[in-house]
Order: structure tokens, then C-alpha cells, then sequence
């Protein structure tokens, strides 16, 4: 794309993104998600759970809010067509009850499709019903993945298939967060706000293995001119603490999400987690950067080989930058200033130690770890 196109697509994208509501995920939402570990498995206890855990380890006043049920909670639908939970969720109006009384909120999942990805019940032709149970259960943020759709409509379809449950939830006057989760299809940052997304997948699955993890990831630059207040892109959920990484590969996976301004949503048992992990989770610091109230995604500003150097300006007119080392060794790594366009010198601090490391002229050069990184604050 030449520059001028490039300027046009940015400015009525910036327009159309104002249109939206930046009140709804004025940063990127927070939470914990069942999928990552519990899959089908997951069950009413295993969310409140989660939700004990978030209200009493620090969790929430780190900023995890959004306790988040994925797919398989589905049961059938009742004789007027109301979906009904299956018998591992019971009662879900209790469920809900039971979050919101942690002073946390709680979200649930469906497919625009017959079916889920899990093949349980999906919302197609009962939008507008299941817009209002998901409301009158007291439900604060809908994920939903595009799966079985494919079945049922065109790809060019899906603009107004995912406008279409936007609409219903709006008309429910509940705020609810609108989690789009078509793996980033007909490049849905170009039109994920338009429709009222406030996050939306822009990859396929991720795994917790650092290769996996890592490709999508790094693989998110140029994708910044679309995440802003209220509308984020989202490359899946978080790995941290589900035993596939190590240490400084699960640094890399926070720190990377952090620049990237990603939604942080923890996916494993946080009932069962390390104080290792929780510390990862909690860094505030670290979570300050992703939740950072100007609102701009990082991009990638240097590289060389597996070395590679991130940076995401913040609202008091520092940078976050992250240094990455994706090679098989400890490597050096130097950040020449003038590639985050500072000149002269310039205090450093790290951000994961919470340490002041002094003033630098031109250049800061660290060793990193392999598979790790180091997350500084530059002004
Ligand atoms: C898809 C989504 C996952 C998860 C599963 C549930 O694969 O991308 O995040 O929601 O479906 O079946």
C-alpha cells in the first residue's frame, strides 16, 4: 500500500473508532479465561474458583477483573427456544451472582454458528434471545467465535453477522464487553470497531509452547494503527503458568502482550498457581504498560537475527521497550536510542526489577537471556 492510501485507511479508521464507545474497555480488558486450561472440563466450581482466587491473591488489585467462561457451558435450548446451561453450570444466575458479589465481573461464550468449536449449542437464529438471557443472567462481556458459521454463511457475510449480535446486546441496554473471535479473517482490525467489537482475535489458536506463542506474538507488528481506547487487537489468551514454558519464556509471552497492549487474560488454574506465576501475573510495572491510558499498541523497532527490540510510547512521555532474544543462547543486546527517537542520553529503568539502572548516553546494552527478555522504562 502506498503512503497516501495508507494515510486515508488510518484517518477513517481513527473516525470510525471514535464513533465507538471508549467508556467499554478504555484499556485492554483484564481477566481469567477457562479455555487455556480447563477446555471442556470447566465447570461452575472451577469458575467460582477462579473468581475466589482473582478476589483474595492480589489478582484483582493488580487489575484482573473479567472472569471469563469459554466454550462448553452450553446445555439445550428450552421449549421456547431459551438456552439453558448444561448440568456442570446449574444455575447460572447464581454463578453470575456469585462473581459479581467478589466485585468482579463475568462473561460468557458463543458461536454466531448452530454449533460451538466444541460443538455444543451455538446462537445462530436466536441472536436476539440469547443476547437477552446472557443480559438478564447479568453477564458483562460476550465472546463470540465464529466456529460453525463457516457452515452456515459467506466469509463476506461475516460483517454483519457479528454487527448482528452487537446490535441485540446493545438493544439488551446492558453494557457488555464484545469479544470478536474469528481468528483475524478478512483482516477484522479493519472493521472489528465498525461493528462494535471491543477486542478482536487476530490469529488462530495460541498453545502454550514457546514456539507458538512466540510466532504470534512477534508476529503482530504493524497491527498498532488499529488498537486504541476501546477497541484492541487480541493475539489469544495468556499461556503464563500452564507448565509448556519456562521462566523466561513466560517473561517473554507477559512482556511481549504488555508492549503489545493485549487483553491480559490469565488462562490457567489460578487456584493451584505458583507464587512464581502469580508474580509474572501481577507485576505492576509490567501490567502498567499493557494498561497504559494512552492507549498505543508497540511495534517493533529494531532487529537483528533472533534479536529484536520493541517499544510502546505511554501517557506520561516515556517508552516501554522491550528487548527479545528468540535465538538458542544468552546474547547481548544494545538499544541505540535513536531507533525510539531520543538523542543525547537517557535514564533507564527495568521495569520487571523495578529498579532505577542510571542515565545512558546513545545506547543501553544488556545480556538476555535465551527465550527471554528484558522490560525497560526509557525517558
Ligand atoms: C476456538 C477459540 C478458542 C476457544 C475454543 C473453544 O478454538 O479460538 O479460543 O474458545 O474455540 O471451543
Amino acid at each position: 500500500m502506498n503512503k497516501l492510501a495508507y494515510l486515508v485507511l488510518a484517518l477513517s479508521y481513527v473516525l470510525r473508532a471514535a464513533a465507538v464507545d471508549a467508556t467499554t474497555a478504555a484499556t485492554p480488558p483484564m481477566g481469567w479465561n477457562s479455555w487455556n486450561h480447563f477446555a471442556c472440563k470447566v465447570t461452575a466450581g472451577d469458575v467460582r474458583s477462579a473468581a475466589d482466587a482473582i478476589a483474595g491473591n492480589g489478582m484483582k488489585d493488580a487489575g484482573y477483573v473479567y472472569v471469563n467462561i469459554d466454550d462448553c457451558w452450553e446445555g439445550s435450548r428450552d421449549e421456547k427456544g431459551r438456552i439453558q446451561p448444561n448440568q456442570k453450570f446449574g444455575d447460572m444466575k447464581a454463578l453470575v451472582d456469585y462473581v459479581h458479589g467478589k466485585g468482579l465481573k463475568v462473561g460468557i461464550y458463543s458461536s454466531p454458528g448452530p454449533k460451538t468449536c466444541a460443538g455444543y449449542e451455538g446462537s445462530f437464529g436466536h441472536e436476539e434471545q440469547d443476547a437477552q438471557q446472557y443480559a438478564d443472567w447479568g453477564f458483562d462481556y460476550l465472546k463470540y467465535d465464529w466456529c460453525s458459521a463457516e457452515k452456515v454463511y459467506q466469509r463476506r457475510q461475516m460483517i454483519d453477522v457479528y454487527k448482528k449480535m452487537h446490535d441485540a446486546l446493545v438493544r439488551t441496554g446492558r453494557p457488555i464487553v464484545f469479544s470478536l473471535c474469528q481468528y483475524g479473517y478478512g483482516r477484522v482490525w479493519t472493521w472489528g470497531a465498525s461493528v462494535g467489537g471491543n477486542l478482536w482475535r487476530t490469529t488462530e489458536d495460541i498453545s502454550d509452547h514457546y514456539d507458538r506463542m512466540s510466532v504470534i506474538g512477534f508476529d503482530q507488528d504493524g497491527l498498532e494503527p488499529f488498537a486504541g481506547p476501546g477497541h484492541w487487537n487480541d493475539p489469544d489468551m495468556l499461556e503464563v503458568g500452564n507448565g509448556g514454558m519456562n521462566h523466561d519464556e513466560y517473561v517473554t509471552h507477559m512482556s511481549l502482550w504488555a508492549l503489545l497492549a493485549a487483553p491480559l487474560l490469565a488462562g490457567n488454574d489460578l487456584s493451584k498457581m505458583t507464587p512464581e506465576t502469580l508474580a509474572i501475573l501481577t507485576n505492576r510495572e509490567v501490567v502498567a504498560v499493557d494498561q497504559d491510558i494512552k492507549g498505543v499498541q508497540g511495534r517493533r523497532v529494531a532487529q537483528e537475527g533472533p534479536l529484536e527490540i520493541w517499544a510502546k510510547p505511554l501517557a506520561d512521555g516515556s517508552l516501554a521497550v522491550g528487548l527479545f532474544n528468540r535465538g538458542e543462547s544468552v546474547n547481548p543486546i544494545t538499544l541505540s536510542f535513536k531507533d525510539i527517537g531520543l538523542h543525547g542520553s537517557a535514564k533507564i529503568r527495568d521495569l520487571w526489577q523495578h529498579k532505577d539502572l542510571g542515565s545512558y548516553s546513545g545506547s543501553y546494552t544488556v545480556d538476555v537471556p535465551r527465550h527471554g527478555a528484558i522490560l525497560i522504562g526509557v525517558r
